[in-house]
């Protein structure tokens, strides 16, 4: 895709006042995102939050749209959570995992994501594994196939770690978790909005990414994909009655989508 570069500065107020080369963190925002903010702060200003919810209620449902055609998911699979953090949590911490179980990373994780890591493998008695890189700091395909036995829960990776410039190879890591059987977790955050998504190419089960990087939204915002073979007998670790419906005095239901992940 060619990007028309005048087209996108006239665009970006923030531009007219410096040089803003920390994208990785935090793009400038463009015009229409924060027109869509603004617009909408004022509409509830106006006429209250629930009642400003239900007169947008197209362009709001509109965005799963728009984000399972970014990365080739349907709608059903996406849900739209406080940032990549909560997507991300809300699927590492929905495992089941059990003295022994092997989490697979990369060398280059987000450091975030590592203490979670720590912090299950610390409840569970779970083991953390990073696989081997190539000596640049790539993760190596054949060294975690040679990993892979029937004590891998799960394997865990970030594409593009922030910091570097580093690209892993997410969809040689799938196509080997899929052949094996493994669920895959992916952290897309540095990925989605700077290069082609596909989660199929991908082999994904779940992804995480931001709004606020390459997609240019504003902070907390990020979206989380489940694939829809990956949703059954998975349940969040936290849930409300947006996420499932309380059924009986002692029951209730999860949703059949990715959205049993928001609250
Ligand atoms: C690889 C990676 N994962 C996750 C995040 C966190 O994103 P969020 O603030 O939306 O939780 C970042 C942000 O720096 C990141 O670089």
């Amino acid at each position: 895709m060619t990007l028309d570069l005048s087209r996108l500065r006239a665009e970006t107020p923030g531009v007219a006042n410096r040089i803003h080369l920390n994208n990785a963190g935090a793009a400038l925002m463009p015009d229409p995102v924060i027109a869509a903010i603004k617009d909408h702060i004022d509409l509830e200003a106006a006429i209250g939050g629930y009642e400003a919810k239900d007169q947008e209620a197209a362009r709001i449902e509109g965005v799963y749209d728009s984000i399972a055609r970014l990365i080739g998911a349907s709608r059903e699979e996406i849900a739209l959570v406080e940032n990549a953090t909560v997507g991300w949590d809300l699927v590492f911490y929905a495992f089941d995992f059990e003295p022994g179980d092997r989490i697979l990373t990369a060398r280059a994780e987000y450091a975030a994501n590592y203490i979670a890591y720590l912090q299950v493998a610390k409840r569970t008695g779970a083991v953390i594994e990073a696989i081997p890189d190539d000596g640049d700091g790539v993760l190596d395909p054949a060294a975690l196939e040679a990993m892979i036995d029937d004590r891998v829960k799960l394997i865990s990776i970030t594409w593009i770690p922030t910091n570097g410039g580093l690209v892993n190879p997410a969809a040689e890591v799938g196509r080997i978790a899929r052949a094996r059987g493994v669920p895959y977790l992916l952290d897309a955050c540095q990925a989605v909005g700077q290069m082609p998504v596909d989660v199929d190419a991908l082999g994904c089960d779940f992804l995480s990414a931001t709004g606020r990087k390459f997609l240019r939204g504003p902070r907390g915002t990020g979206f989380l994909y489940v694939r829809r073979a990956a949703l059954a007998g998975l349940e969040p670790p936290m849930i409300d009655h947006f996420g499932a419906t309380w059924t009986g005095p002692e029951s209730y239901t999860l949703r059949d989508d990715a959205r049993r992940f928001e609250t």
